[in-house]
């Protein structure tokens, strides 16, 4: 770890043009060797994966995001470019540049990439969305299927094929009213898994979900559903290899619920189904506590979730959602801000919210000494 990190530190202090240029090309060589205090390095005595979210225009466009993401990552998901409204704008014609980037990139540098994800229902192209309303056909989401999986399924090896299918609050069996459910009825899920399986006989298919960590009604229920809807799955013989738990924590829910995502996880174990940490990072509660202890909150919150589920032999890889707080989707909230009277005009605001291993300027914080040492154990 130390001579990759202190490469970080040496190269900000002489970040400047063509300095930045060479500083640049070094950090890339190195990156690409052993870096034997990365996380990657930390799971591998696990014989599981770290990976992290990404999008194409990062990596083209921040040299050293990108060492950093070589360095510690063993896997790829993309962030967006594989969704179906990214990949299929309009009908029949296919925008797969961004995700094609990433799979080359991936390719080239011996990652493996974490397929997210085929039906989600926050990313339904608007074609897709009328069609799924007025005349809904199977066939394009069929195709669809079919497209991704061949085209990346060299190099994918787990894929989310439906994402968060569960809602709480609405229907008896807890499942999501999506279009897709509109459209087809609660068997969208097995007939996508179906699907799946026929493009791609030997990949792990896998349903990916939130809001299963907290000791709350909802996510009490959300649990027990899930559970119900994966026993039925299994007791047709549906193809379903893993879930995968987004893991977005949030520090204003308190802290997790152990004993629940442990009885959890030995359900899963008990249907054989493998697990994968699929979005990891924490959501803050107070931006106004001094830096050292928000990032303490941080890291310890991220290690009781890390312990908790690592206990299982179940859990095959470990994903953050993004690598540092630079990109996080997690952006400080237009409510959060206004409870600071303005602090944020003159610098003494909040900042970025701070739920990632690597802070803005991509140096690791106390929540990657935190997921470093417990994916060590
Ligand atoms: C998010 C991306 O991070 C955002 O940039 C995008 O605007 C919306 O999607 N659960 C998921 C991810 O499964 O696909 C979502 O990613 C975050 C929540």
């Amino acid at each position: 770890m130390a001579s990759y990190l202190s490469e970080r530190v040496t190269r900000r202090n002489f970040m400047k043009g063509a300095a930045a240029a060479l500083s640049s090309t070094i950090i890339a060589i190195r990156a690409s060797e052993a870096s034997p205090g990365s996380l990657k390095a930390a799971v591998r005595h696990r014989g599981i994966f770290f990976g992290t979210a990404v999008t194409s225009e990062t990596l083209k466009s921040d040299p050293f995001f990108r060492d950093a993401v070589l360095a510690e990552c063993s896997s790829l998901t993309p962030e967006l470019s594989m969704k179906w409204g990214a990949a299929e704008p309009s009908e029949g014609k296919l925008d797969l540049t961004a995700m094609d980037e990433i799979a080359d990139f991936s390719r080239s540098n011996g990652l493996q990439v974490y397929g997210h994800t085929l039906l989600w229902h926050e990313s339904i192209p608007q074609w897709a969305e009328a069609m799924l309303r007025d005349t809904p056909s199977w066939q394009h989401i069929r195709n669809h299927i079919a497209t991704v999986m061949a085209r990346y399924g060299d190099i994918v090896r787990y894929w989310d094929v439906v994402n968060e299918p569960m809602d709480t609050g609405h229907r008896q069996d807890g499942l999501r009213d999506s279009l897709f459910l509109r459209a087809f009825g609660s068997g969208y899920i097995e007939r996508a898994l179906r699907d799946a399986r026929v493009f791609s006989p030997g990949g792990k298919l896998m349903i990916n979900e939130y809001g299963l960590e907290y000791d709350n009604r909802e996510e009490r229920d959300r649990r027990y559903l899930f559970l119900k809807m994966i026993e039925g799955l299994k007791s047709k013989d549906i193809p379903l290899d893993g879930i995968g738990l987004q893991a977005h924590l949030d520090l204003r829910k308190g802290t997790v619920f152990e004993l629940g995502i442990k009885d959890f996880l030995r359900e899963i174990e008990g249907f054989g189904l493998e697990v994968v940490v699929t979005e990891l990072d924490v959501k803050e509660a107070d931006y106004a506590a001094p830096a050292d202890e928000r990032d303490l909150a941080v890291a310890d919150e991220s290690k009781r979730y890390l312990e908790t589920v690592l206990d299982s032999k179940a859990v095959k890889g470990v994903t953050t959602w993004g690598l540092s707080d630079r990109y996080s989707w997690l952006q400080v909230t237009e409510e959060e801000l206004a409870a600071y009277n303005g602090a944020w005009l003159d610098g003494r605001g909040p900042g970025l919210n701070r739920g990632l291993p690597l802070d803005a300027m991509l140096m690791p914080k106390r929540m990657y000494a935190a997921i470093a040492s417990t994916l060590a154990k």
